[in-house]
């Protein structure tokens, strides 16, 4: 028996619940809201603002955005104070154009240090949002988390830059505080950024009012309207963040699609595109229609977390982690005009079990089609130089003074240790191995699962920069580290999992 061995029956014979006292679980724990549950399906969908460039000049875009607190109206009658880019939730959605930069200054108007990372994005170290590059608050803050002598600390503001090369995709921005990312996302920092280029402009998709990005999460609200969140310290200055029997994760009871609570779509009887982004903390959804529509795949999947897919995948159901884009086309000309059909969760019971509605009540002509082929197959030339291996598990040990937490390869995060050395342009196969349920995330790069249990899942297609691991799974990915040298992180993208310390390094070099 080997030392994982050890860790990882030692993590799984903690006997939970067993002492009486609040022992910390590893289950994501649900935290009911104290305010009415909002009615279901009578908000329209919002969609986000487009962000509008402060100067475009020949080959760059220059944003400009405000990271502050501002009151948004959530639930009927009441107040929510959200953080959010520019004041709202979600933030305002870049589009970008493939090979057009992208400056985004971020002016940090929040009483905390926060940190802008975009995720899926192949950007330069320095820009990339590393959980200890700190922007700290104009108003000052003495920033209380783990020395790292790398870090690179901004006052006040920052200026990030993203080089956009790489395909046309769904990507996100979210904040990535070290130790704090997950109440900092679950009040609001969150936003789409969409990649585009001239290879996905010529497919005949749906495009215009017909594409729209969906960003659905959970949340809790408490009786006057605010976000309730399971804070230690409600001004979020001390770690861990949260309270030890939610280190599991983070449950809401009410479902927010592009901020809005259970909202509702009018649409035409054709064709539409939908970006799905499971922006939740710690909640998977399985997503289905109901009802289905008659002899046809609910869901056309197009896309993954890192563009297209060579050739479109049929879904009965959609399984989305925290964090996975889905890329899918849904048609309404498969429903009777005037008719209704729901987007629902099959993961859950209860409230969580809805999500959205879509009322077929205009017919309109459908000039859109999926093509058989979308993308060339992917060619990876390189052999594989390394095989790496990464266990997530939960183990005892003492991070900043907690008694469990969870694990990369049995440790938790340190800025200091480099637990991978890939060389520039070399191609490593890793294998990670999970305890619970974990969706890893790697930094920089986009990979091709190879295995996943066995072989890959039905949506494992594409370039993934995110995979779920359910209970006991093992998967293998390959991975072409290119684009730039230096520090990055990979890490469990359930947040309070990735804040608890599921968190590793890999240098490129
Ligand atoms: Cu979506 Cu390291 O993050
Ligand atoms: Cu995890």
């Amino acid at each position: 028996m080997n030392r994982r061995d050890l860790l990882r029956i030692g993590a799984l014979a903690i006997p939970i619940g067993a002492t009486g006292c609040l022992r910390p679980r590893p289950e994501a724990r649900l935290l009911a809201s104290a305010a009415p549950l909002p009615p279901l399906f009578e908000v329209p969908l919002p969609r986000p603002p487009i962000a509008q460039p402060v100067r475009s000049d020949a080959g760059s875009d220059y944003y400009d955005f405000a990271v502050r607190p501002a009151p948004a109206q959530i639930l009927p009658g009441l107040t929510t104070e959200i953080w959010g880019y520019d004041g709202v939730f979600p933030g305002p959605t870049i589009e970008a154009r493939r090979g057009r930069r992208v400056s985004l200054r971020v002016r940090n108007q929040l009483p905390v240090p926060i940190v802008t990372h975009l995720h899926g994005g192949r950007t330069a170290p320095e820009s990339d949002g590393y959980p200890s590059d700190l922007i700290l608050p104009a108003a000052g803050f003495a920033p209380v988390h783990m020395h790292d002598p790398l870090a690179r600390i901004a006052m006040a503001e920052r200026e990030y830059v993203y080089a956009n090369d790489q395909p046309a995709a769904t990507l996100w921005y979210h904040d990535h505080r070290m130790d704090f990312t997950a109440p900092q996302v679950w009040r609001g920092l969150a936003g789409f950024y969409l990649l585009r280029d001239p290879e996905e402009d010529r497919l005949p998709l749906p495009r215009g009012a017909r594409e729209i990005p969906l960003m659905i999460c959970d949340r809790s609200f408490a009786a006057d309207g605010g976000f309730q969140y399971p804070a230690r310290d409600p001004q979020l200055r001390e770690a861990p963040a949260f309270l030890p029997e939610y280190m599991g994760g983070v449950l809401g009871d009410v479902i927010l699609v592009n901020g809005a609570p259970w909202p509702r779509l009018h649409v035409a009887n054709v064709k539409y595109r939908f970006r799905i982004l499971n922006a939740s903390n710690a909640r998977r959804y399985e997503l289905a229609l109901d009802p289905a529509p008659r002899a046809a795949a609910p869901f056309i999947q197009i896309g993954s977390d890192g563009g297209l897919l060579s050739a479109p995948v049929a879904h009965q159901t959609i399984r989305v982690a925290p964090a996975e884009r889905f890329d899918v086309i849904l048609d309404f000309s498969k429903f009777a005009e005037g008719s209704s059909v729901k987007l629902v969760n099959l993961a859950a019971s209860g409230p969580a079990s809805q999500i959205l509605r879509f009322d077929i009540t205009e017919n309109q002509r459908d000039d859109s089609a999926i093509p058989a082929r979308l993308t060339a197959d992917p060619v990876i030339a390189e052999k594989p130089s390394q095989m790496r291996d990464f266990d997530f598990t939960f183990v005892r040990f003492h991070p900043r003074g907690m008694m469990d937490g969870w694990s990369i390869n049995g440790l938790p995060f340190d800025p200091a240790r480099m637990d991978a050395r890939p060389r520039l342009d070399s191609t490593e196969i890793w294998r990670i191995q999970s305890d619970f349920s974990h969706p890893l995330h790697l930094h920089l790069v986009h990979f091709r699962v190879l295995a996943h249990d066995g072989r890959p899942g039905p949506y494992d297609s594409g370039w993934k920069d995110t995979i779920d691991l359910g209970p006991g799974q093992g998967a293998t990915i390959l991975a072409k580290f290119s684009g730039y040298r230096g520090r990055y992180v990979f890490h469990c993208h359930n947040l309070e999992h990735e804040d608890m310390s599921m968190m590793a390094n890999f240098e490129v070099i």
